[in-house]
């Protein structure tokens, strides 16, 4: 099983990045911990960050190509990215987002996700361990589908 691990904008800044809402770990950290859960959960993963909107969407896009579904932190796209909601809805994949941070408790225009309009799970405010559920949630997905 493949999974293609996508995380957003500023995520490359994690830990240096606001850490009393994202933590104080850095993305070189997560990056470690999301190989390490797919290990212990036998699944491969291919991670991948970018700042840009049209390169998240070619990214999505290319998951036809060999992946079985994708975890997605969109980060500030979530709010606003149709783009990346069509991407995800033309690719049909399976799918979770995740979020560090717990957004339906923070700023009003952090309440709406574009992207949960396709996901068929968000998970929100667990930090790293969002990853690990993300994962686990995935697996069990699409061996039932
Ligand atoms: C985030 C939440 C978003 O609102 C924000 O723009 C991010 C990170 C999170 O992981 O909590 O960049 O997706």
């Amino acid at each position: 099983m493949r999974i293609l691990v996508i995380n957003g904008p500023n995520l490359n800044l994690l830990g240096m990045r606001e850490p009393g809402i994202y933590g104080k770990r850095d993305y070189a950290a997560l990056c470690d911990f999301i190989r390490e859960c797919a290990r212990s959960l036998n699944i491969e993963v291919e991670l991948f960050q970018s700042n840009h909107e049209g390169a998240i969407v070619d990214k999505i896009q290319s998951a036809l190509n060999g992946f079985d579904g994708i975890l997605i932190n969109p980060a500030a796209y979530t709010h606003t990215s149709v783009a990346i909601l069509d991407a995800l809805s033309a690719v049909n994949l399976p799918t979770a987002e995740v979020h560090l941070s717990d957004i339906s408790r923070r700023e009003e225009f952090r309440k709406f996700s574009y992207v949960s309009l396709y996901a068929q799970k968000t998970i929100c405010g667990k930090g790293f361990d969002g990853y690990s559920e993300g994962l686990s949630f995935l697996k069990q997905y699409i061996k039932n589908a």
